[in-house]
């Protein structure tokens, strides 16, 4: 047995010193930080991999944003495949292989298509790719004939407008806005269809300038994986589907369990995954995860609000002092550290930056939002919405294999709860953003790479931490 000699701190033990500031605008400051090795961000937020808070619709939102949304793992292969593609097929420069139906496909058919797609418009193809016509929501609408097929309805090709391949954005715009449509497909000269650019794409581009895009022009998502049996035919679907990054995630990241898998994925795939690893809250275990291939680490063990695990377990480090000795180790191999839970306020978020982290996870601020999974619901005359730890009882018996749960043998190292509603998650994250820029001003710097040279922290009592909070008057 050994026992450190220094205490270990987490957010509220510390405050950061101001420093005189060059700063003179908040605008002038830069957030953007490396999400994994080799690719970057432009704000440090990822909302966290838990059921209650990102499926395709927050990593859609999260990535526009300029930060990242990782797809729980909560869920069969082929559901969290669909969730990773809804994110790639969100935003395109050129849509490479655009939503089609046949022309002898029927109305009930060309319904449950674009109901499932979450598309108004399909290209009318056949067999051979050549382009019949387009369909869309509108020309179906009043059709009460359920088995006419669409040929009879779609706008056919002769009425379409079309460009050659290879036309640019900038002349597909003016192409768009002279003939008042939306969708433009790129046909050659035999017919033939190579790809379609959309009005929505163009405008989103203009809309979210800083989004989180691959080379094509696509949202980037990450997509959570384990480590039992069946995870490296998920890993296998995901890279597939063309999930950006990969987020191997246990609760005990510095195990031979993560370890080997880390490993795995790195003989099958190369260099052509990145692949997120934790959780580890130890030097050693970013030492070993770094060493087995992962291109980021994330750093937290109990951290989470609805985490249990220092209390079913008494193990974890204050997260303070984990991301400190965490992103110390990672320097050495130029591994990206990622701050994973208990993330309350904007000036959590730049104390985790300012001791090291490149970027946060963030769960149940996210959890009460519009954008996150599951329904409103009501208490007292107040909205809520439920977040829960994922390794609490209530996730661990909807999990697939719930058949073969032992209650008797669940110990949950999370809890279920309920966070306020706080509609979009655009807001909050403006917040914290905001948050963040008038932080750097504050620590005279520029960057994240500033605010961490010049980051001092000074230990606080409880008695500074309570000035440090509206007292001695009634908050409206
Ligand atoms: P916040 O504080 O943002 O934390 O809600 C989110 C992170 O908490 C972790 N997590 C858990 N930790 N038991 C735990 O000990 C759990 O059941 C659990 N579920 C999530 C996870 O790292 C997440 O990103």
């Amino acid at each position: 047995m050994r026992i450190r000699d220094q205490h270990a701190l987490t957010f509220d033990d510390v405050l950061l010193v101001p420093r005189r500031s060059p700063v003179r605008s908040r605008r002038d400051v830069d957030t953007s930080t490396d999400l994994v090795r080799g690719i970057r961000m432009a704000i440090p937020i990822i909302s966290a991999n838990m059921d209650t808070v990102t499926e395709s619709e927050m990593a859609i939102t999260m990535a526009r944003l300029g930060g990242l949304g990782v797809i729980h793992r909560f869920m069969t292969i082929e559901r969290q495949v669909a969730e990773v593609l809804r994110v790639k097929r969100a935003e395109n420069l050129v849509v490479e292989d655009p939503y089609r139906i046949a022309p002898t496909a029927t109305v009930a058919e060309a319904r449950r298509l674009m109901d499932e797609w979450g598309s108004g418009g399909l290209l009318v193809m056949d067999a051979e790719d050549n382009l019949l016509g387009i369909l869309t929501t509108r020309d179906i609408l009043f059709e009460d004939d359920e088995t006419r097929p669409v040929a009879e309805l779609m706008t056919p090709r002769e009425r379409l407008v079309t460009a050659p391949p290879g036309t640019s954005l900038e002349e597909a715009r003016k192409i768009l806005h002279r003939a008042k449509v939306e969708k433009l497909p790129l046909v050659d000269e035999n017919g033939r269809v190579h790809g379609l650019i959309t009005a929505k794409d163009i405008v989103k581009r203009r809309q979210y300038p800083q989004a989180t895009k691959d080379e094509k022009g696509r949202l980037r998502v990450g997509a959570a994986i384990g480590v039992k049996r069946g995870e490296r035919e998920r890993a296998e679907a995901l890279i597939r589907a063309g999930a950006d990054i990969l987020v191997l995630d246990i609760a005990h990241g510095h195990s031979d369990n993560a370890l080997d898998m880390l490993k795995w994925l790195r003989d099958t795939y190369g260099e052509d995954v990145r692949i997120m690893a934790g959780n580890v809250a130890t030097a050693e275990g970013v030492r070993d995860l770094a060493e087995a291939g992962a291109d980021a680490v994330k750093v937290g063990v109990g951290p989470g609000s609805i985490c249990i695990t220092r209390i079913v377990t008494g193990f974890g480090v204050p997260q303070l002092s984990a991301v400190i000795e965490c992103s110390e180790a990672a320097r050495e191999y130029g591994v990206p550290i990622v701050a994973d839970g208990g993330i309350r306020t904007s000036g959590d978020l730049t104390k985790a930056l300012a001791a090291g982290a490149q970027s946060v996870m963030i769960g149940s601020l996210f959890a009460g939002t519009r954008e996150s999974p599951g329904r409103i619901v009501q208490r007292q005359g107040r909205r809520y919405k439920v977040t829960r730890g994922m390794a609490s009882l209530g996730a661990t018996m909807s999990r697939q294999d719930s058949a073969e749960i032992d209650i008797e043998q669940v110990v949950p190292e999370g809890v279920e709860a309920m966070v306020p509603y706080r509609g979009s998650v655009v807001d909050i994250v403006r917040q914290l953003v905001g948050g963040l820029r008038s932080g750097l001003s504050y620590a005279g710097a520029y960057t994240i790479p500033e605010l961490q040279a010049n980051a001092e922290f000074v230990p606080i009592t409880l008695a500074g931490m309570q000035e440090s909070k509206p007292h001695d008057v009634e908050v409206l």
